[in-house]
């Protein structure tokens, strides 16, 4: 690949920024300066940026918490997408894991690794996602049960039990909170299921996608990249780490 492209790659500047670096002559190839933004490199060269060595790095991984009024799209005729709230030299093949709603908030992985995405997304790996919701409505312990059960939403499909946790209900407003864990990632599911049992969602946020947790600290709007350790046990698929325990016991 081409040096400019490499170095942008990298996160180390614009393609602009890094033709100037190039030029300016703070860049070596395998010792030697390269003046040239044409030069071709592999993964295997050696690339000093400023005397500082540019480790390849394939796939990047970014925690983004998802404000409202944003579709989980790469791209939209209509609506800004999740990517444009990401720097201007963000790489240009990074892409959301899944969808959240654009009137929901909460937690959403960025990246270009292609491969964890379908891992993540696949029904048969069941990767739990945790939401937090307010309701139009009393959530009740017959709830509870349903959903445990698994209700069947409008449509008829049928979804697999769900864990509801009630969290607070105001009966002067006829509104209540909870907190909902799925296994599955169906079209608008928190929505229909709350529906399914007569009450509506007003607000709706995810707090979770299998290990990775959406921190306090992390402001509406902004994101942050993936710790190592968050990358590696995202590539642990639930049944994975079951299966890992039977081993084991
Ligand atoms: N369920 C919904 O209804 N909406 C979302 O955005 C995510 C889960």
């Amino acid at each position: 690949m081409r040096l400019d492209k490499f170095l942008a790659d990298m996160q180390i500047g614009s393609r602009k920024e890094v033709k100037k670096y190039i030029k300016g002559r703070l860049v070596r190839v395998n010792g030697q300066v390269v003046t040239s933004d044409k030069t071709q490199v592999t993964e295997e060269d050696q690339i000093l940026f400023d005397g500082q060595p540019v480790i390849y790095q394939k796939y990047f991984y970014y925690l983004l918490h998802k404000p409202q009024g944003v579709v989980s799209a790469t791209t939209d005729r209509r609506d800004p997408t999740v990517l444009s709230l990401l720097k201007e030299d963000a790489r240009e093949d990074l892409f959301p894991v899944g969808r959240l709603d654009k009137d929901t908030e909460g937690l959403l992985l960025i990246t270009n690794d292609g491969e964890l995405a379908h891992r993540l997304l696949s029904p048969k790996k069941h990767v739990e996602k945790e939401y937090f919701a307010k309701i139009d409505g009393i959530m009740t312990k017959e709830d509870v049960a349903a959903f445990a059960q698994g209700v069947t939403i409008d449509g008829g499909e049928e979804t697999m039990p769900a864990e509801l946790t009630l969290l607070t209900r105001d009966e002067t407003t006829q509104t209540s909170e909870i907190r909902l864990i799925l296994h599955e990632g169906k079209f608008h599911q928190v929505k229909r299921m709350v529906k399914a049992v007569g009450k509506k969602v007003t607000y709706l946020k995810r707090l979770r996608m299998g290990s990775l947790v959406l921190e306090d600290s992390l402001k509406l709007g902004t994101y942050r990249p993936l710790t190592a350790d968050e990358i590696a046990q995202l590539q642990v698929t639930n049944e994975e780490k079951s299966l890992r325990n039977n081993q084991t016991t």
